[in-house]
């Protein structure tokens, strides 16, 4: 219960030190009729990033799943997954570390400079939205957020950062609480989710190529629309929205 784990937040939490997965976790309260539960875990063993990638997940991470029962179509889902990449980034910004999004939401730290490495900017946070519904009314959406927080360097997967390594330890009580705090008030306002997504990215206005299921698309990343939509402008000057994808920023 949120009292033993000494959270005051607008969700019950179901806590683990250790859950194959969060997500996992998260189905199976919703197959028995939970809502506005949020499992949170200190280790996963076995837990799953998009498109069928594994994700790392050692003990010392922020790695939680809500479950949640909106009252909205499947074709809205995308803006809970962009108001959690939203909650994440400012939680991340008030522990100090300069984050902001790529599309769709994969939150990174700001890149520093033209050095190689810097491309893109290290990955910090990510997140796994899945759902089960009917084609106008979704029966339970589970939103998986995993936050590398307390996670020395050397437990990093190539390409990512932490918490720890910008700007040192923090406590992950606050840090979840200020999380699931701005989540809930931006999953009743998905067009504010939209809103707050574009002020934080990190895409908009970048060179790109996302790979979808129809090909790659490659322009200037122009907008975001709404319920999370990349509309990119083509080189012969097409805009072009983009529902899913890979998305890579080139350079200049
Ligand atoms: C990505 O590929 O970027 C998404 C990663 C999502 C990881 C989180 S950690 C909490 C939740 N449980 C999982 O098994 N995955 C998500």
């Amino acid at each position: 219960p949120a009292v033993e784990f000494g959270l005051e937040a607008p969700f019950e939490i179901e806590y683990r030190d250790a859950v194959g997965s969060t997500n996992d976790r998260a189905r199976e309260l919703a197959d028995e009729g939970a809502a506005d539960v949020v499992v949170l875990a200190d280790e996963q063993t076995g837990s799953r990033g998009r498109l069928d990638r594994e994700w790392s997940a050692p003990s010392g991470g922020v790695w939680l799943s809500p479950v949640l029962r909106p009252d909205l179509p499947p074709a809205h889902v995308p803006a809970l997954t962009l108001a959690a990449a939203v909650a994440t980034t400012d939680a991340a910004r008030e522990a100090g570390v300069e984050a902001e999004i790529k599309w769709p939401n994969d939150v990174l730290v700001a890149a520093d400079g033209p050095d190689e490495t810097d491309r893109g900017g290290r990955k910090l946070a990510g997140i796994l939205t899945e759902m089960e519904g009917e084609a106008d009314r979704v029966s339970w959406v589970v939103v998986g957020v995993g936050v590398n927080a307390n996670v020395a360097a050397a437990d990093l997967p190539a390409g990512a950062t932490s918490v720890e390594e910008e700007v040192g330890r923090i406590d992950r009580r606050a840090f979840v609480q200020r999380l699931l705090e701005r989540f809930d008030a931006l999953r009743s306002d998905p067009e504010a989710a939209v809103e707050a997504w574009r002020d934080r990215s990190a895409t908009l206005g970048q060179r790109v190529r996302v790979e979808t299921p129809k090909g790659d698309v490659v322009g200037e990343a122009v907008d975001i629309d709404f319920p999370g939509a990349l509309v990119v402008e083509t080189d012969d000057g097409e805009r072009v929205r983009v529902h899913a994808g890979d998305c890579e920023h080139l350079r200049p």
